[in-house]
């Protein structure tokens, strides 16, 4: 997969790519992020990208011209054409069904905003996908399309070691229900057991109580509530 990032910052990517899952992915060229700077698109003595809203107001409005040239340059790029998706507060909230979806695209092309918004022709024009990643207001759209990215690489093939560790996410697969607790070495810990049933070699049982562990903390999950999602462990082992 392709990714092209449209920034007025674009530097503020490079510590997060550089490390980690998205460093090996790029490094074996799993995916080829592109970032570009979209005053590079930007004419006059000044190189503006932003001016004042007309009929007043306060803030700043992202100019059409810069936006839609650097978008229109970039696609020419590369073939296939992107999938655009522009980054704001008012589009579709992301969840995983849509980071499955972005993630089924050859190219993305990731648009970010800063200051008040976009001036709305650059909707009109680029007909993109508008994507928010939460009823908040961020100061630019740089950390909503790191949390694409981030989301995204994973579930593109041979990015995770192993398969199965995507598939049994939170919010993945049948139901899309929670993830189960896990645990690791030691067996106990301060007076809290390991539940017994998944010492017990007995796969069907695991099986069935991690499904039963799943649908619980789905349903707690969606009911407000003061108790813990996690049961007690005191006394859970022999
Ligand atoms: N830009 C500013 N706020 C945003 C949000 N919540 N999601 C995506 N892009 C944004």
């Amino acid at each position: 997969m392709r990714i092209d990032v449209l920034s007025l910052f674009p530097e503020i990517f490079s510590g997060y790519l550089g490390q980690s899952l998205l460093k090996r992915a790029l490094d074996r060229g799993l995916v080829d992020v592109r970032l570009h700077n979209i005053r590079d698109w930007a004419e006059g003595p000044h190189r503006s990208v932003d001016d004042r809203p007309y009929g007043g107001g306060p803030g700043m409005v992202l100019m059409v011209k810069p936006v839609v040239e650097a978008v229109e340059a970039v696609q020419a790029q590369a073939q296939p054409a992107g999938h655009v998706v522009l980054l704001t507060p008012r589009g579709r909230r992301l969840d995983q069904a849509l980071v499955e979806s972005l993630a089924a695209q050859p190219r993305l092309l990731l648009v970010c905003g800063r200051y008040e918004g976009f001036d709305e022709r650059v909707s009109l024009l680029l007909a993109p996908q508008e994507i928010s990643i939460g009823d908040y207001v961020l100061n630019g759209g740089e950390v909503a399309a790191m949390v694409i990215i981030d989301a995204v690489v994973r579930l593109l093939p041979g990015v995770l070691g192993d398969e199965r560790s995507s598939r049994d996410d939170s919010f993945s697969g049948e139901g899309r229900l929670l993830e189960c607790e896990q645990y690791t070495r030691p067996r106990e810990f301060r007076g809290l057991r390991v539940p017994e049933v998944l010492l017990s070699g007995d796969h069907q049982a695991i099986a069935r109580w991690r499904q039963e562990r799943r649908q619980q903390r789905t349903r707690q999950a969606q009911t407000p509530s003061t108790q813990p999602i996690t049961p007690s462990l005191k006394g859970s082992a022999p």
